[in-house]
């Protein structure tokens, strides 16, 4: 895949060893929700570093000292439905306090473009990095349309994190919108002729919510 700038593909053991576990079919609904709750947890931590932060003063039993936190909200969580909603636990563990959007996207089964049935965005979310959240990017309509949405909300600050990603769905989204960052746990070989990731994981919504 051609180099991108804002694409960030991590190639670290922990998740790879992960990953191994989520894409096999014996794994079972409760271990793969667990799974990509950590997953998610291990990208953001590495995503960021650069996070907003504020100063604020602590009194220890000893002295008043100044330190840094994490600025107010700094970061907003916006799965796309459904399968997005199995990482936000994953960023609530860093984020505890981060309010939620959602945004509801499904695949047409022939087309494979996306259709949007929901869309409720917490105010505000034009002055907070924007965390769009889906484990799974094949052809990447579903990001593009996500992304769209947000933009016309007047977020100015966009980062996708997706699980398993093809780079057919990564070129797409970084050609459609260059300023997103892109975070992928894993790049995977090629969609399928039903546009189905390879090796892949299956469907990630009916995995997370047990509905096949
Ligand atoms: C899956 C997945 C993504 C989308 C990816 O959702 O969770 O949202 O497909 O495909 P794309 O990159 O080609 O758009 P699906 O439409 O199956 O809905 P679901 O999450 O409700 O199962
Ligand atoms: N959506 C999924 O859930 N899995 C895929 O392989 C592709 C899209």
């Amino acid at each position: 895949m051609k180099e991108y700038q804002n694409v960030t593909i991590f190639d670290h053991p922990l998740i790879r060893h992960k990953v191994a576990i989520l894409r096999d079919k014996a794994t079972g609904m409760k271990e793969f929700r667990e799974l990509v709750e950590e997953i998610t947890t291990l990208m953001v931590y590495e995503a960021f570093k650069d996070v907003p932060t504020k100063k604020v003063i602590v009194e220890t039993p000893l002295e008043k000292t100044e330190q840094t936190m994490v600025a107010d909200n700094a970061v907003t969580i916006i799965p796309i439905l459904r399968a997005g909603l199995g990482m936000v636990n994953g960023v609530h563990t860093l984020f505890p306090t981060a309010r939620v959007g959602h945004i509801g996207l499904y695949r047409d089964e022939e087309t494979l473009e996306p259709h949007e049935y929901y869309c409720k965005l917490p105010e505000g979310i034009e002055n907070s990095i924007a965390i769009l959240l889906d484990p799974m990017l094949a052809t990447g309509g579903s990001a593009i349309g996500a992304i769209d949405l947000l933009k016309k909300r007047g977020c100015k600050e966009i980062r996708l994190m997706n699980i398993i990603g093809v780079p057919q769905g990564v070129e797409a989204v970084a050609n459609a919108h260059p300023d997103v960052k892109i975070y992928v746990s894993t790049l995977d070989r090629q969609l399928n002729e039903v546009g189905y990731i390879l090796p892949g994981l299956g469907d990630a919504g009916d995995r997370l919510f047990g509905t096949k």
